[in-house]
């Protein structure tokens, strides 16, 4: 790998952030690129000020969707050290994504280190109230310009940062979920597990019905019978029952979230029956029936965990928790905060600690 590059223009200004951040409206100064061809591999790594990308309209990835990217999360502790939560599983991550749709891969060491180096670089625009982070997303695509269908050859990598606060505007209360069955998110052995832009195109349809009807977002089923759980809006879905926790396996169609197998390690250190298999929402409505179903929560980058407040599905509507956080949910989202921000010891290793000191380039 060549060695990185930097172009950075001093700031002159003080970050100023506002009030309100919402979520990825904002981006910071500077972005990492790399480009690749099949005779340099991955090339030209660079740290600079962001600037619109030079793309031509032939663009393969544009015509074709070949693209992936990933969401992680950087956060400033009480006494100003910069954390990032999991990069090294986000990378991993991204390059199975890129296995899946033939993007070649990136070399994950060199690729943290563009990333930390990135993150130190703009650590003054880290927010710093409860809920709020600087959102990292590395992006892969296609770049020949070429009609043909078939794996580009040329290929651009950016990471692009955006300091964000909740992703719902309801925060960290309740979302309303409507039960999804006319249209369907994945199927097996397709792209469910890869994170790649058609999974996100795929779902705005059902969230735009949905969104007039009331709901927050969709719970989405399996892509063959429309039976068993896959996941809730751009999240994975737990399911809390009285005497077990369940999400579903990952089946291919199921994105397999760091937040979600972070939530799995802590609940078995909990010593609570958590399982990873199918559930369908027959299960999910005879529970709620029977009084043996507690609550439903969703769990991902962007939202962290998102408690369900009311799940409608054909008809049968269900609130849970009379439309609170479950105690389970609350606790969940308490400790996986205090990890981020080290305000608990970090036992699992997660926490990658970014140097603050300002880089000399
Ligand atoms: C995440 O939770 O990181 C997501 O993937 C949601 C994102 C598409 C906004």
């Amino acid at each position: 790998m060549e060695k990185l590059q930097y172009d950075i223009k001093k700031r002159t200004h003080k970050v100023e952030l506002p009030k309100e951040l919402g979520f990825g409206k904002l981006f910071t100064d500077h972005f990492f690129e790399m480009d690749y061809s099949p005779e340099k591999g991955w090339y030209n790594p660079i740290i600079k000020h962001v600037e619109n990308l030079s793309i031509h309209p032939g663009s393969m990835f544009i015509h074709y969707g070949q693209a992936i990217f990933e969401g992680l999360k950087a956060f400033k502790t009480e006494d100003g050290r910069v954390t990032i939560f999991r990069p090294q599983a986000h990378i991993k991550r991204l390059n199975n994504s890129a296995k899946r749709i033939c993007i070649p891969k990136v070399d994950e060491e060199f690729l943290l280190h563009a990333l930390t180096e990135l993150v130190s670089i703009e650590s003054d625009w880290i927010p710093t109230d409860p809920g709020e982070s600087l959102y990292i997303r590395p992006v892969i695509y296609g770049a020949d310009p070429f009609l043909g269908v078939k794996p580009s050859s040329n290929y651009k990598l950016f990471i692009l940062l955006s300091p964000v606060g909740a992703y719902y505007t309801e925060g960290f209360k309740p979302v309303k979920i409507l039960v999804q069955d006319d249209y369907v998110r994945a199927v097996r052995k397709g792209l469910g597990e890869c994170k790649t832009p058609a999974n996100y195109a795929a779902s705005l349809l059902a969230a735009k019905e949905a969104k007039e009807k009331g709901f927050t977002q969709v719970l989405w089923l399996d892509g063959i019978e429309q039976k068993y759980l896959e996941e809730v809006g751009t999240m994975n879905i737990f399911v809390e029952f009285k005497d077990e926790i369940v999400t579903p396996e990952l089946s291919g169609s199921i994105l397999p979230g760091v937040t979600r197998r972070s939530v799995i390690q802590i609940l078995k250190d909990k010593g609570l029956n958590i399982s990873e298999r199918l559930i369908s929402i027959e299960e999910v409505v005879d529970a709620y029936n029977n009084g043996s179903l507690v609550s439903l929560f969703g769990t991902g980058t962007a939202a962290v965990i998102s408690p369900i407040g009311w799940l409608s599905y054909k008809g049968t509507e269900m609130t849970f928790n009379n439309g609170q956080p479950s105690k389970l949910a609350q606790e969940l989202f308490t400790e996986l905060n205090s990890i981020h921000t080290l305000k608990i010891e970090d036992k699992y290793d997660w926490i990658v600690e970014v140097n603050n000191e300002e880089i000399e380039v």
